[in-house]
């Protein structure tokens, strides 16, 4: 993985952006992301790889990839849900204890039953990851998949760092908005349509039916690729390294290490 550079992200800028997200999303996080996360365990995976015509597997295979993993290591997936990525992480590497966290216990039901069905066994803490229940300089690595636009990242990416062992990793993967505009518009109105028709497929609740606009705009005001890079580095972390997926960087993929 390479650096990509900086963008103009500074200690005020982010922290305006972090207000601008937490006043346009704070309802919505509270009262209708919940309610989503209620309804789609049963089809999360299958409904992401029809909403995303199959690009869903090839990132997380890519970002399953990017994490170096070695017996012994402790490891924790912040925002586990379905335990999709803890899972690959013990197939990867069967000598790593995991510990999954997440505050939907529906999501982390049909994770353990998953881990069940793998052989493979997950810790399990049902908890808002805003605040992390373990001491500091506990785990290895961390991994955070396909959540971060939901999450005030002033308040985890601390915790994530504090939590992180001096030496350790911190993995990222998210929908990013990407640095081109012209990608961006394309993007974010294939949103709107893809989670349309995802739900119709899927016979999804009124909660999942109406994520759609919600999904575009959190994108459409969260961070590229360069931006999130700079957010770490505001953080503390250092090290920070980030890939692009193809397409201006509608997914990107980061690794750090805490600085400490
Ligand atoms: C899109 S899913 C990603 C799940 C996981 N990476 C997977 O592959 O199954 C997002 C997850 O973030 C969780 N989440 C969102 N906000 C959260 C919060 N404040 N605290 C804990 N979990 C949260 C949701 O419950 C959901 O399980």
């Amino acid at each position: 993985m390479k650096d990509l550079g900086s963008a103009s992200m500074t200690p005020s800028s982010f922290d305006q952006r972090e207000k601008q997200r937490r006043s346009l999303f704070s309802h919505t996080w509270r009262e209708l992301i919940p309610k989503v996360f209620e309804d789609v365990p049963k089809y999360y995976r299958s409904g992401n790889i029809v909403a995303s015509l199959g690009l869903w597997e090839l990132w997380v295979w890519q970002f399953i990839r990017t994490i170096e993993l070695k017996p012994g290591y402790k490891a924790l997936d912040v925002c586990a849900g379905t335990n999709d990525v803890g899972i690959r992480l013990l197939r990867k590497q069967p000598g790593i204890t995991l510990t999954a966290i997440d505050r939907s216990k529906e999501m982390q039901e049909e994770g353990q039953n998953r881990a069940q069905a793998y052989g493979v066994k997950i810790d399990s803490v049902i908890h808002d990851v805003h605040e992390l229940p373990f001491p500091d300089n506990s785990f290895d690595v961390i991994t955070l998949q396909a959540a971060s636009r939901h999450l005030q990242l002033d308040k985890v990416l601390p915790e994530i760092r504090r939590v992180l062992k001096p030496g350790g990793h911190f993995y990222h993967c998210d929908m990013l908005k990407p640095s081109t505009r012209i990608v961006e518009w394309f993007y974010l109105h294939f949103l709107l349509v893809s989670v349309a028709w995802t739900a119709l497929i899927f016979g999804s609740t009124e909660a999942s039916r109406n994520c759609g606009r919600y999904f575009k705009d959190a994108i459409a005001n969260f961070y590229t690729p360069e931006e999130l890079s700079e957010v770490f580095r505001l953080v503390g972390f250092t090290d920070v390294v980030c890939k692009k997926s193809i397409w201006g960087g509608m997914v990107g993929f980061h690794k750090s290490s805490p600085g400490k």
